[in-house]
């Protein structure tokens, strides 16, 4: 695990772990520089997933990415479950440990659901208190991931980069950029995502997400389980510009396709982080 401030550390282009390719994974030592996994599918003992997991760690770099912390909840933090995850990054030697910047249920009912918090200066002392509560306990810093939305609260304090911005300096977390998410969420509340780029703490962003999404013409949802779109790799590299070379992998969640799929869009994702570097360089 890394310690509380070390640099950002640069793992590469890599995917998310799905039990689809396990097998090609350890049969073919595919180009993959490293691999995220959905911590909740690693918390049951014994059995398959931990089974892959173990030989898969052994040979690739590995971060966790979880979905049940509810970091904006107001249930109370939930240490049992947070005991699991430092075991599990313990166990896989994961090199970070990342939730979403949402809340997901009331009164110890998980609705399964990232949902949106309001852009308020109480929210951010809320999510500040916890979040520190989180890294004491697990003893570094967390990524926190801006989740897309297809609502806002009416509360008109700050913009969600303000927010995020409060929320990690304040807490002295990292963040996990989902450009993909930026997208969906600029379409469907109509702001302008080089802002929210330009606004968030660029030597914070440890990671970013690209991922497919459904378009239904004039909204977007966010559904892991298409090809990255034009306009989301133009993000990536106008947050390459912003944020400087950065830990970037792909995320599909559904409609998985086959390994050589995702590896040739993993290539493209490779080229352009590339190309960046050299003319940052
Ligand atoms: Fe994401």
């Amino acid at each position: 695990m890394t310690p509380p401030h070390q640099a950002r550390p640069m793992l590469g282009y890599g995917l998310g772990l799905r039990k689809e390719h396990y097998t090609d994974i350890l049969a073919g030592d595919p180009p993959v520089d490293w691999f995220e996994l959905l911590t909740e599918n690693y918390l049951v003992p014994g059995g398959k997933p931990l089974h892959f997991l173990d030989r898969i760690s052994e040979r690739y770099p590995v971060v966790l990415h979880g979905v049940s912390l509810s970091i904006g909840g107001s249930d109370p933090l939930d240490f049992d479950y947070l005991c699991q995850v430092k075991a599990l990054a313990a166990r896989c030697g994961a090199r970070w440990i990342s939730d979403h910047l949402c809340w997901t249920g009331l009164d110890g009912i998980n609705a399964h659901d990232l949902l949106p918090l309001p852009y308020s200066e109480a929210a951010v002392r809320h999510v500040v208190t916890r979040v520190r509560q989180v890294q004491d306990f697990l003893g570094h810093r967390i990524l926190l991931e801006n989740v897309s939305t297809y609502l806002e609260f009416d509360v008109g304090e700050l913009t969600e980069w303000e927010f995020v911005r409060a929320v990690a300096e304040e807490a002295d977390c990292l963040l996990l950029l989902d450009v993909n998410n930026i997208h969906v969420s600029a379409v469907n509340h109509g702001f302008d995502p080089l802002a929210y780029l330009d606004g968030i703490p660029a030597e914070r962003v440890w990671q970013v997400h690209l991922a497919g999404h459904s378009d239904y013409g004039h909204y977007l949802i966010d559904t892991h389980d298409a090809a990255i779109v034009p306009a989301v790799w133009a993000l990536y590299r106008a947050a390459l510009r912003r944020v400087g070379p950065v830990s970037a992998m792909i995320e599909r969640d559904d409609n998985i396709p086959r390994l050589d799929e995702l590896l040739a869009e993993l290539a493209r994702l490779r080229a352009i982080g590339e190309a960046e570097r050299a003319r940052a360089a």
